[in-house]
């Protein structure tokens, strides 16, 4: 398929909804009422995002959720890690529910409890300084738990540069999981230079150090961890330039997650509501390559007629994850609860949780 056929391609996946699903949809949110939060994040399809009492990208959704008042059931349209995180935010008796369990995330499933559990050992042993970890919200439960026991903080794309800032007046390093480029791109924005940053590789087969002299960990400030996400990794440092060679005057917006040599290229940087924001805010007539979401990006194309808004990719780039939710899954799960089950419901058990929530407030308390 050409390039010019491929940015303008159809929705991937946005079938229109049959009008019974829309029906049963419907129904059952009648007789929810109030006590149903539907939260629905940005890289959904366009036939499950209409029917979200709130669209956001992580940190406004995670606040949402905190915030929502006299409500029973969070149906969560998003990936597992967002489900978890508002399971902790909200009371006891509040269930989150993921209408598909196999909406996971591949950067969250980069990094377990054991190899970071693992990786602070190596780490504690090379140094004497203080080491703060952060983990992007795009992880378990159980790794905010573990920065809530050891001084550090969650983090999103739209507050990452703050909490690291953070980060480093309670500490001298900072140990950043699960997305190296996350980390890499913020730290390097703060003006840390490259070289004062290591790759941390849980996978590393020899010594379990790592992959590196522990000696480079006592000698660095920042440690990632090898984790990146299989959908932004996909847009490659000549993308840019080949947009703005075939479309002169364009402008390269990207998001944190995207590799460093891409981001570096990019006019903008941001989280998928500062996308969203840029886009909305640019006069008629501005000219787009986004990396980010395919989904997002066609949703941008087809809300801005009288701007040009194309994929940076010359491929689309979609999280295989986020499709999982259908919209006949969430039917089926609002059905069930008229009916007073509870499928998919996403628990975090109390100890995670007390601790996840000191990782989770330490961000929610800092504002960019
Ligand atoms: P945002 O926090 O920018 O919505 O990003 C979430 C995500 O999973 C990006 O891949
Ligand atoms: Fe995870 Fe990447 Fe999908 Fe975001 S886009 S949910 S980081 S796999």
């Amino acid at each position: 398929m050409s390039l010019d056929a491929l940015q303008t391609s159809p929705l991937i996946g946005n079938d229109p909804v049959p009008e019974e699903v829309i029906e049963r949809i419907a129904r059952a949110r009648g007789s929810l009422g109030n006590q149903l939060l539907i939260l629905g994040h940005h890289y959904q399809r366009d036939e499950v995002i209409q029917f979200a009492d709130i669209r956001g990208d992580s940190l406004a959704l995670a606040m949402k959720a905190r915030d929502a008042a006299g409500v029973r059931h969070v149906v969560f349209c998003g990936v597992h890690f967002m489900a978890e995180t508002a399971d902790m935010l909200t009371p006891d008796d509040v269930k989150v529910i993921l209408p598909d369990m196999r909406a996971g995330c591949s950067m969250a499933d980069m990094a377990d409890i054991d190899q970071v559990e693992i990786a602070w050992d190596v780490l504690t042993d090379a140094t004497d300084e203080r080491i703060i970890p952060i983990t992007y919200i795009n992880s378990t439960a159980a790794l905010k738990a573990f920065c809530g026991r050891h001084g550090g903080a969650v983090c999103t794309s739209s507050n990452a540069r703050s909490i690291v800032e953070w980060a480093f007046r309670q500490g001298d390093k900072v140990l950043f999981f699960p997305d190296q480029h996350l980390g890499r791109n913020t730290c390097h924005a703060l003006g840390i230079p490259l070289d004062d940053m290591v790759v941390y590789d849980p996978h590393d087969p020899h010594e379990m150090t790592g992959g590196n002299d522990p000696a480079e960990y006592a000698r660095r400030k920042v440690i990632l961890w090898r984790g990146h996400c299989s959908v932004h990794t996909n847009f490659m440092e000549n993308h840019p330039d080949i947009m703005r060679q075939r479309y002169p005057g364009i402008k390269v917006l990207v998001h944190p997650e995207c590799r460093f040599e891409v981001v570096q290229k990019a006019d903008v940087v941001g989280s998928t509501s500062r996308i969203i924001e840029t886009v909305r805010n640019a006069p008629a007539g501005t000219k787009w390559a986004i990396g980010t979401e395919h989904h997002l990006v066609n949703r941008l194309a087809q809300e801005h007629p009288d701007q040009f808004v194309s994929t940076l990719a010359p491929f689309a780039c979609q999280c295989s994850t986020m499709f999982r939710i259908s919209a006949e899954a969430l039917a089926d799960r609002l059905e069930e609860l008229t009916e007073g089950v509870e499928r998919n419901v996403i628990p975090v058990d109390p100890e995670t949780t007390r601790w996840g929530l000191i990782a989770l407030d330490r961000m929610l308390s800092m504002r960019d």
